[in-house]
């Protein structure tokens, strides 16, 4: 039978695109040896942002620059010359309501009907301008005994879908899924890993705190303060250019003692915001939900700030751990040396990539 899905040169593959907010990063993932593999990459980041702190691919107002966006969607995908046409893509987080919410165990029809009217009373939107979506999360034992079933409520509005939809037509892709960003980290970190884990994605302009319980998402927190806060505090403090900031930044980052300390003084505040933000996460998880949080992962491009590990273990006193995205994804062995660094920028396109293959 024809499989539009099947490429002329093998197997089936995807793509998996991760529009962030001043980088757009695709990889394509087909099954070798057994698993699903990395065939293909890029990143296009728009400089832009570093000279005008302004000029973002995605801002969390619906102003978005589609048009900019699909033009370079195109020049990305004819630069790696990618196969498929199949994507999977992301939401930002910021553009999704997540919620966690305990039902009495009941049938999945009655469940959904449910979901619906609780969902007004969660959603700062009228219920006919988002679209919804559950998933069953796991189950609890209230204090008086009664299992309750956890479901994750997502609602992202309708405009934001139609927006991305929009981009993928108009750059001659057929777009399989959209999910938010932290269900597509979560499955390339945690896999089969049971831990109680929040996972702490820096990105450029925002951070995202997912925790993650037996594999399941339960919650998502964000907070503005990520890389780029960095950045501009460096910039600012030494009196150099942003681009200049970047790369002191990337060289050096909180490392550095005596007189090269001064660069972790200047970063540090804004590090401590948005360790402040996970702690708050932490907190709000555990109380309201009753779980313990074992484990931070970070992830994202700031995952690679070197020595942030240790530092925020210090600091909030549970494990830190750098999350190993490539850890259940095969890859060509002449990447190798560069792994390390390239798979916290890829958490989520990997995540997109390899979600056809988990399911
Ligand atoms: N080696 C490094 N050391 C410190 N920071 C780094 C390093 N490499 C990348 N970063 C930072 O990571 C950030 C970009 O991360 P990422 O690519 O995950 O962002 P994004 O997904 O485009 O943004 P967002 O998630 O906010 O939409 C930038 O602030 C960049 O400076
Ligand atoms: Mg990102």
């Amino acid at each position: 039978m024809w499989n539009p899905f099947r490429s002329l040169f093998g197997g089936v593959s995807y793509l998996g695109v991760d529009i962030g907010t001043t980088s757009i990063k695709v990889v394509e993932i087909s099954r070798r040896g057994g698993k699903p593999s990395l065939i293909n990459y890029g990143v296009l980041e728009s400089y832009g942002h570093l000279e005008r702190p302004n000029n973002a691919i995605q801002t969390s107002t619906l102003k978005m620059l589609d048009n900019e966006t699909v033009e370079l969607l195109k020049m990305l995908l004819a630069q790696l010359k990618t196969r498929s046409k199949n994507v999977v893509a992301s939401l930002p987080a910021f553009s999704a309501f997540v919620t966690l919410l305990e039902f009495p165990s009941m049938p999945d029809a009655e469940m959904a009907k449910a979901m619906q009217f609780q969902a007004r009373q969660y959603i700062p939107l009228p219920i006919s301008e988002v679209t919804l979506d559950w998933i069953k999360v796991g189950e609890r034992h209230d204090d008086q005994g009664v299992v309750k079933q956890q479901v994750l409520l997502i609602s992202v509005p309708n405009d934001q879908i139609a927006k991305y939809k929009n981009i993928f037509r108009a750059a001659g892709l057929n777009l399989i899924a959209l999910e938010i960003e932290s269900l597509s980290a979560a499955r390339v970190l945690m896999a089969d890993d049971p831990t109680p884990t929040a996972i702490v994605d820096i990105g450029a302009r925002s951070t995202n705190i997912a925790v993650v319980d037996k594999g399941n998402l339960k919650m998502n927190a964000q907070t503005d303060f990520a890389g780029g806060s960095l950045t501009q505090a460096v910039a600012s403090g030494l009196n150099i250019s942003n681009r200049r900031a970047e790369e002191l930044k990337k060289r050096q980052g909180l490392l550095g003692t005596g007189g090269e300390s001064e660069l972790s003084t200047i970063m540090l505040p804004f590090v401590d915001a948005i360790l402040q933000e996970v702690r708050r996460a932490k907190s709000t998880y555990e109380r309201e939900y009753h779980g313990t949080i074992e484990r931070i992962m970070t992830t994202g491009g700031g995952a690679n700030l070197l020595g942030l590990e240790k530092y925020a273990e210090g600091q909030l006193g549970v494990p830190v751990v750098k999350g190993a995205s490539f850890a259940k994804i095969g890859y060509p062995s002449s990447l190798e040396p560069i792994i390390p660094t390239i798979g916290p920028v890829f958490t989520v396109a990997l995540g997109l990539g390899v979600r056809q293959f988990a399911q």
